[in-house]
């Protein structure tokens, strides 16, 4: 079955764009594999499916990636970015509408689903939708059948359904502003996207392949990640996701520095201090001990050092160790050896570029 998706994709990336080859797109981590795996099953059943993930793990790009690998390829792919669209004009966005349904319709106008007939409609935010809009959604599931505001008679289309959320529509259900008969008829089948830091695996060829992406967009030769920076990615926490890890690689590209860029990813505190437990297997917790012991040791010596603006051997004096001891920690923690003076630099020469 996977087989079959990966030549599918394979053969789809230029008709998507920018999106890149398909080892990229899904990376090799389990819960990309598992991703990949449900995608191939549903891809062809022209049934509903509910996208959820965070922002930034890639809904969009897999709610086309069900569309180009649909019966209805050929079709449209219609989207409607629910919370981008006024609430009263939503509707008739969605739905369209007949000449003099309300005041200044002076003609009739068809709305996006029909539009997407025999095609794909991609509700993006599906949370957003008010609760009549909820009624009007569910009838069309229901039937395929909905009216254009101010028709007499309901119409009929074939369409697939793709919606995607960053929210948990068991919470809104539950606090009474998402239709629980609804929530069922969207998640025939549920995708859900893993962020980036479930998914540490998939840093290091998403890092490269955008690297080599944007060198080959703005023409530029940005060295290879070193093996330093590629830890800190590994380490860091990822609130923004694939598009952060996206964006970062472009301004690494741009910038041409390594300290610009690790000096906007500090670990947060949290992460520092209570390692990752892997509930799956055995606990070692003499190992997640050291881990945070050494995680608290980096932060001391980091608020030390800035605090003698990288002075080492005032920081060495103030923690009360030797200065090759401090020097050992420094590079054992993964720091730069002196951040301060090449941040600075390196923001310097942005500036005056
Ligand atoms: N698997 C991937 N391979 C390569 N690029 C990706 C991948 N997933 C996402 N991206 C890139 O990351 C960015 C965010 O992706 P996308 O817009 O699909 O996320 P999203 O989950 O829809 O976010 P939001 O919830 O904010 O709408 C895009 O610029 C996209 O090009
Ligand atoms: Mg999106």
């Amino acid at each position: 079955m996977a087989a079959t998706v990966t030549n599918s994709v394979s053969s789809l990336v230029q008709a998507i764009g920018d999106i890149p080859p398909e080892a990229i797109v899904f990376g090799n981590s389990e819960a990309m594999q598992a991703l990949r795996d449900r995608l191939s099953k549903v891809a062809g059943a022209n049934v509903p499916v509910l996208i959820h993930g965070e922002s930034g793990t890639g809904k969009d790009i897999i709610a086309r990636l069900v569309h180009a690998l649909s019966p209805w390829k050929s079709g449209p792919f219609v989207k409607v970015n629910c919370p981008a669209i006024p609430g009263t004009l939503l509707e008739s966005e969605l739905f369209g509408y007949e000449r003099g349904a309300f005041t200044g319709a002076y003609g009739s106008k068809p709305g996006r689903v029909e539009m997407a007939h025999r095609g794909t409609l991609f509700l993006d935010e599906i949370s957003e939708l008010d609760m009549p809009l909820q009624s009007k959604l569910l009838q069309l599931l229901q039937d395929g059948q909905f009216c254009r505001i101010g028709a007499q008679a309901d119409k009929k289309v074939e369409v697939r359904i793709v919606c995607a959320t960053n929210r948990r529509l068991e919470e809104e259900i539950e606090n009474g502003t998402f239709r629980q008969d609804l929530f069922y008829r969207i998640n025939v089948v549920n995708l859900y996207m893993p962020p980036l830091r479930e998914r540490r695996g998939d840093i290091d060829p998403l890092a490269n392949y955008f690297l080599e992406f944007y060198n080959r967009k703005y023409n530029c030769k940005a060295r290879p990640i070193s093996a330093e920076l590629m830890e800190v990615l590994q380490k860091y926490h990822w609130p923004g996701n694939i598009r952060e890890l996206e964006n970062l690689m472009k301004r690494y590209v741009i910038l041409g520095s390594e300290d610009v860029i690790s000096a906007d990813l500090q670990p947060r505190e949290a992460d520092l201090l209570t390692p990752e437990i892997n509930l799956d297997g055995p606990i070692s917790l003499k190992k997640l001990t050291r881990q945070a012991t050494r995680a608290l040791e980096r932060k001391i010596i980091l608020k030390v050092l800035h605090n003698h603006h990288w002075n080492r051997k005032q920081a060495a004096r103030t923690l009360n160790i030797s200065y090759r001891a401090l020097l050992y920690k420094i590079r054992d923690a993964g720091l730069p050896p002196n951040r301060a003076r090449r941040t600075e630099d390196a923001k310097s020469q942005v500036a005056a570029d």
